[in-house]
This record gives structure tokens, sequence and C-alpha cells, in this order.
């Protein structure tokens, strides 16, 4: 159902295939105004062509335009309009939708072709940052719509679980830590005894080199440093899984920086193979001058290795176990240059597959204007702004629909839900201005007034006891204030194509918001549940937005309750 794709094959039949339909099919617009109809082509280009005015040749071409979709074809200026059937197109569509329901939209231009996705990773004895709630949201809704444009996504939490700050809370924990302390809030406590190694290591400037030692102890596999490093993972897993629970997030793998430790060695080989590497300041790097990058650093003087030297050798195990055909990491524009680097050095070493690495950076999340962060004491916590949110939703309910039965599911669902909306109808490189009350409110771009408008669509069908039916073709219904709200149906598919292409859900997440909003603006005009010839018409369009808000809503990660 592709009409663009239609009116490019007419044309290419009437300009004699001069012009390749391809190129025809890009010029052809959607009109801002219905007025204008549903597609409009520009006749400018062809014009300067022929050497004829832009008004005579729309003239010329509109009259020979016909297909049984097209109603009616009108020039205006330079421009040919061209008017969709309403009833064709909307019958059509209307059954698709009722026919295929959940899978509506799929595409397979993915080919099975398998994607890993970089995403969460967050630093292990840290708490989970409003960064990292980002890079969960936005990865996790690029699985979904990769997945439904027929990849393979594959979501890899590459945890940030080794290097020299280990080493320090080592040394924390052994001259101040308590066990009891740490095993009932690990992560407070962590980071208390965290804070504290820096605030006394300004003082004593033997603790740095106690929190290397120990780090050195560490990576040689030191039986009681190891141990200890195993249970901060551990707890601090724990505590991370509860995050991922709430949110409905899971993964393929935890493979994180720890886990690269035994391959290391390869990749300095390999390097050294390419004579890749040089001696700078003592140490290890690859030089990018050439890339005009500043150098890439492989390993220390002590011979530690680097955040860049596990991600070459992520890189390398990714491309041999997964072999992807693409390889995305959602993480935030401050590693750019990080990344950028990355796909320099592997280049370098002559992996091509370097071409299919993208980095998907996104902006800060603000509170007042300022970045929220983990700053000295004061955190704050995403389980507990999660919570909150929740809360929030729950009281809502209390107010609007007290004899709701399982509000403690549908308050989770619709508070979660709004934290994610609120981060994902954005494009990812704005920054993101934090407010609960926000995000929370029943009008407006939010959550829940999608969740909203769906479960208002889903108590009309009850009340009609309506079952999906296939309508009549040529039926004795009329398409005249359905027209806007189900022609947006078609528009679908070919948003979540952009979206994945571009790695930006917020293309799904306004699309959502414009079907939404047509259809709350019928709602007010239509008497829905009248008894009158177009009530079967009227039921099938409310059950088919129900189906693309409640699939729209699922690709972002968004659960949509049936009742709220
Ligand atoms: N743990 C890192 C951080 O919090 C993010 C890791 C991103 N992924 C990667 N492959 N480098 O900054």
């Amino acid at each position: 159902m592709n009409f663009k794709k239609e009116l490019a094959a007419i044309l290419y039949g009437l300009l004699n295939q001069e012009i390749p339909e391809a190129q025809l099919e890009l010029l052809i617009e959607k009109p801002k105004y219905t007025e204008h109809g549903d597609l409009a082509f520009p006749c400018f280009t062809l014009a300067k062509l022929k050497r004829k005015s832009p008004q005579a040749i729309a003239q010329e071409l509109s009259v020979q335009i016909q297909s049984p979709s097209f109603e009616k074809v009108e020039v205006v200026g330079g421009y040919i309009n061209v008017f969709l059937n309403k009833k064709l197109v909307s019958e059509k569509l209307l059954n698709k939708v009722m026919a295929e329901v959940g899978q509506f939209a799929d595409q397979d231009f993915g080919k099975g072709g398998t994607i890993t996705i970089d995403m969460s990773s967050p630093n292990i004895a840290k708490p989970f940052s409003m960064g990292h709630l980002r890079s969960t949201v936005i990865g996790n809704s690029l699985a979904l719509i990769t997945e439904k444009c027929g990849f393979k996504p594959i979501k890899i939490n590459h945890l940030g679980d080794w290097g020299t700050q280990f080493g320090k809370l080592i040394t924390a924990y052994k001259l101040w830590g308590d066990a009891e302390k740490v095993r009932q809030n690990p992560i407070k406590e962590l980071l208390v005894l965290y804070i504290k190694f820096h605030e006394e290591a300004e003082r004593d400037s033997s603790l740095e080199a106690q929190g290397r030692s120990w780090f050195k102890k560490l990576e040689d596999g030191n039986e009681e440093a190891n141990s200890l490093w195993q249970w901060f993972r551990d707890e601090s897993l724990k505590e991370f899984s509860r995050i991922y629970q709430l949110m409905n997030v899971e993964f393929d793998s935890f493979a994180g920086e720890a886990f690269y430790n035994d391959k290391m060695d390869r990749i300095v080989h390999l390097l050294e193979e390419g004579q890749l590497l040089v001696e700078s300041d003592q140490a290890m790097v690859v030089d990018l001058t050439e890339e005009q990058l500043p150098p890439c650093l492989i390993k220390k003087s002590d011979g530690a290795t680097l955040y860049a030297t596990r991600d070459l050798a992520a890189a390398l195990y990714r491309k041999e176990n997964y072999d992807f055909a693409q390889s995305l990491y959602v993480v935030g524009h401050e590693q750019s240059l990080h990344f950028k680097q990355l796909i320099a050095v592997l280049g370098k070493m002559g992996y091509d597959w370097a071409e299919k690495m993208v980095h998907v950076p996104f902006g800060m999340m603000l509170k007042d204007g300022k970045k929220m962060s983990t700053r000295k004491g004061k955190v704050v916590l995403l389980e507990e702004v999660l919570n909150e949110s929740i809360a929030m939703a729950r009281q809502n309910m209390e107010e609007k629909n007290p004899h709701l039965v399982n509000k403690d599911q549908v308050s989770k669902q619709v508070g979660v839900g709004a934290v994610i909306f609120h981060d994902l109808k954005n494009h990812r490189m704005n920054d993101i201005e934090f407010s609960l009350e926000e995000m929370l409110r029943f009008e407006g771009e939010t959550g829940p007034y999608l969740q909203y408008t769906y479960a208002r669509g889903r108590s009309i069908l009850r009340k009609a006891d309506y079952q999906a039916k296939v309508l009549p073709e040529n039926g004795p219904n009329t398409w005249e204030k359905e027209w806007k709200t189900a022609s947006l149906l078609m528009d679908f598919a070919p948003a979540i194509k952009r979206a994945c292409e571009n790695h930006d859900p917020s293309i799904v997440a306004k699309y959502i918001i414009d079907l939404a909003q047509a259809f709350n603006k019928y709602y007010a005009e239509v008497k829905i549940l009248e008894e009158n010839k177009n009530l079967e018409t009227r039921l099938a369009l409310v059950f088919s937005v129900s189906v693309v808000l409640k699939e729209g809503l699922r690709l972002l990660g968004i659960e949509a309750p049936e009742e709220m």
C-alpha cells in the first residue's frame, strides 16, 4: 500500500521513462494541509529540464494521471496534488491492520542480519546514572525497532567492571569498610567508600599507590583481591537487576570489561604485528595523526590495559561471535572521541567491518538546566526516581479511577512508561529536562496520554462487544470524518523504517503522538457508538488505532494497560 510508489510509476510512464522511477518517488511530498490532498508532486525540476513552465507541465500531466486509488487530481501552482480514494484506501488499510494485528508494519529489509547493541553498561560499585538510564531506554527501543525491521538484535551490557577504580575501592574497603553495611546497601555503601578514598587521598599521597597496587594484584589473579571484586560485582548486579526488572529490559549478554581480560594479549600482539604500537610518554599508543585524532592509549607503563584496549577486544569478539551486520554503541556523546579512535584503530588493523560500527550518541539529562550527576554525597538514584513515578501514577489513579482492579500493575506500567516516553520523545541528541510532574501529565505529549488514549479505545470496543471483522469492499460506509486518522495508519511502517535507519526512536514516538491526537479529535467530533450505517467503519477504525498505538508503545518499550 505504497501510493507514492504508485504515483511514481504512473509518472514514469507518462514521462516516457526519461527519469528514474526512484528519483520521481523521492520528489513526491506529503502536503502539510489536508486541503492540498494526500500526495503532491512538484514540477519545478521537470520544468528546468523541459524548458517549460511548471504550471504547464503540471497541467499536462495531471489530466493523464488515472488510478482507482486516486479520487481527484488538482493543479495548484507548480504542484500536482493527488487525493487518495478515501473509501478504497481506508477499507484496504483497516482490513490489513485487522488481519495482521501485532504484525502490522513488520518489515524484512533487515534480512535476518545481526545487530549487536552495546547498551546500558553501568559501572559496578557506582550508582546507576541518568546517562545509563538513557542508554538503557534508547538501546532497548532500538532492539525492538530493528527486530521489527527483520534484523536480529543482540543486547549487550558492557558492564564497567574493571579498571583502576577497583584497586581504590578494595583499598578503601580494607581500611574503612564494614561487610554488614555493604551487604545491606551495597551501592550506597561502596560509593561512600569510594568518595572517602578520594577525600583521604588528597591528604595522604600513599593511598593512590596502594590503590594501584591492589589493582595490579587484581589483574595478576590475587585471591583476596578477586574475591572482593567478585562480591562487589555480584551485589551491584543484584541492584541493577531490580532496575532492569522494573523497566522490563533483558539482555542477551552481560560480558563486561572484565570478560576481556584474557583477550587483551591478543590485541596487543596484533597491534605489534601490524607495527601500529609506538611508545609515547612511557606508554604504548596507536598513532592516529593521519586520521587527525589524538593517539589511542593501549597500555600503561606498568602494563595495565585500558578502556580502549578492552573495547578493541570486545569489538573483535563480537565480530567473531555474532558476525554482526551492524554494531551499535548507545553511549553518551561525551565519548564520541573514544569511539572515533576505536573505529580508526580497527580500520588501521585492516578490519573493513569497522565501518559497520556506529556510535549512537545522546544528550544529557538536566535538572533545572544543570547536569544531573552523582555529585559528592548527593546522588540521584534511578530506582528511587522510578518508584516515585510509580507512586505518583498510583495517586493519580486513586483520584481518577478508584475502582480499577489491578492498580499495582497499572501504576507500574504508567509510572515507568512516563519516564521512558519522556526520554524517547525528543531526538536523542537533545538534552532532556527531568520533571516527574511533566512526564506524568495526562495531556500533551506524554506516556500517560498515549496509554490513556489506548485504554479509551479499548473501553469503547468492550462496550460495543466488538470483534474485528473484515469490512466489505465498497460497503455502505463513508470515510470523510475518518480519513485524517485512517490515512495516518499508512505512515506507521515508513516511520519505523526511518527510526531504524536513523537509530532514532523519537520518530516512532512522534508518530504515535500524531495518531493519538488525530484520534482524540475524531473521538470528540463523532459519536462512535451511535447506531447507523457507519458503526462498523467507526469500530474498525477504533480497533485499528488501538492496535497501532499498542504496537508503537511496545516498540518504545512501554506497556499499554487495557484500562486505567
Ligand atoms: N561503562 C561506561 C561508562 O559508564 C560505558 C560503556 C559503554 N560501552 C563501551 N563499549 N565502551 O561510561
